[in-house]
């Protein structure tokens, strides 16, 4: 029996035998992009963008001592660990595809000075970090930062004078730690100083003291930005005075930050970062154009603490958020992203 609705109705009101409303409008559409949105099979077939733990770097925050890991209130699910801890961390992340971690050592006061000499000690937190690492992990990529804030009674990235951060002094001591951290084993050095030149001090260094094989990840646009709070909570690593605003990147700018990218190029960085990462996508698309070389994008701990608030709330879907945001910045350009999410993220992915 045909449906009453049908009786002596137009062809296009409701079709015979069927619920499906047709016009003559709709068939005069041939270009629907809606069709490859049809299912989750067209959908993965047509992505553009791809989203493994084979493209996150874990940051872990390294402390002296043994068995122990003290939470950082405002980074809610990271903590300091001890090294055996550290290792334990890695291991579990490697083990889900996470390639690399990035060591950020949190110093005892007394051991801070105006030179962060500490960063030099060949068995320092750092470097008997980076040993352990490498030999409970070998295959694990083990990138160390250079800057001299964790280690600086100051808490500036560079040696300060009358208030003022001096560049040139500072390079031999950056060039002096990322000698001292490749001799410990790290793989790959990431300065995020922002001093002029450090890029071309530190492979020069790094070249002279037979480390040819060690590669630099510069923090090439490293902004001032309000997003680094949490990290420095974490460190207990806040300038002492002012702020880092006559060497970190003012927010504003863009072509700045392509003029870096190709003074690091010059220079001999292997991989340029972007930092922080999603109020920066433009600054990703535009050091992406820009070089040849791989670009990084760190997503930093204000960024981590705000997907985390929000999901502790329960205004958001954390988990959603940290896949969304890390997409778009892959989507931007980036080919690997520095996260706190990292392991999290791969336990998700993996699932
Ligand atoms: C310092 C350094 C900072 C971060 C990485 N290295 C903070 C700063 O510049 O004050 C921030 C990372 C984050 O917020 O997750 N050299």
């Amino acid at each position: 029996m045909e449906p009453a609705a049908s009786k002596g109705a137009p062809a296009h009101a409701v079709a015979a035998g069927s619920m499906r409303v047709e016009s003559p409008a709709m068939r005069q559409l041939p270009i629907r992009p809606r069709r490859n949105r049809r299912s989750a099979a067209i959908r993965s077939l047509v992505r553009e963008t791809d989203l493994g733990p084979d493209r996150l770097i874990y940051p872990l925050f390294v402390m002296e001592g043994r068995d122990a890991a003290v939470p950082i209130d405002s980074m809610p699910g990271q903590a300091r660990l001890t090294i055996d801890r550290l290792v334990a961390e890695s291991r579990a992340a490697h083990g889900l595809g996470v390639p690399a971690v990035a060591l950020f050592p949190a110093v005892e006061d007394d051991l801070k000075d105006r030179t962060a000499s500490g960063a030099l000690d060949p068995d320092g937190l750092v470097q008997r970090a980076v040993g352990e690492l490498k030999s409970a992990l070998p295959e694990l990529l083990v990138i160390t930062d250079v800057a001299m804030d964790p280690y600086s009674s100051d808490g500036h990235d560079g040696l300060v004078e009358d208030g003022e951060i001096l560049n040139d002094p500072t390079l031999e001591i950056l060039a002096a730690t990322a000698v001292s951290q490749a001799d410990a084993g790290a793989d790959v050095i990431a300065p995020s100083d922002m001093m002029d030149g450090r890029v071309g001090a530190i492979r020069t260094a790094l070249d002279a003291a037979g480390h040819a094989q060690v590669g630099i990840l510069s923090y090439t646009s490293k902004y001032a930005s309000n997003f680094y709070g949490p990290f420095r909570d974490a460190l207990d690593s806040a300038p002492r005075a002012g702020d880092k605003k006559t060497y970190q990147m003012d927010p504003a700018n863009v072509r700045e930050a392509v003029r870096e990218a190709l003074l690091d190029v010059e220079e001999g960085a292997d991989v340029v970062m972007v930092k922080p990462a999603l109020a920066y996508l433009d600054v990703i698309r535009a050091v992406r154009e820009a070089v040849d070389l791989p670009v990084a994008a760190y997503q930093v701990s204000g960024e981590y603490a705000m997907i985390q608030a929000v999901a502790a709330n329960g205004w958001m879907d954390g988990d959603a958020l940290m896949l969304e945001t890390l997409t778009s910045i892959r989507r931007a350009g980036a080919d690997m992203i520095l996260t706190y999410f990292a392991r999290h993220c791969a336990e998700v992915l993996n699932r």
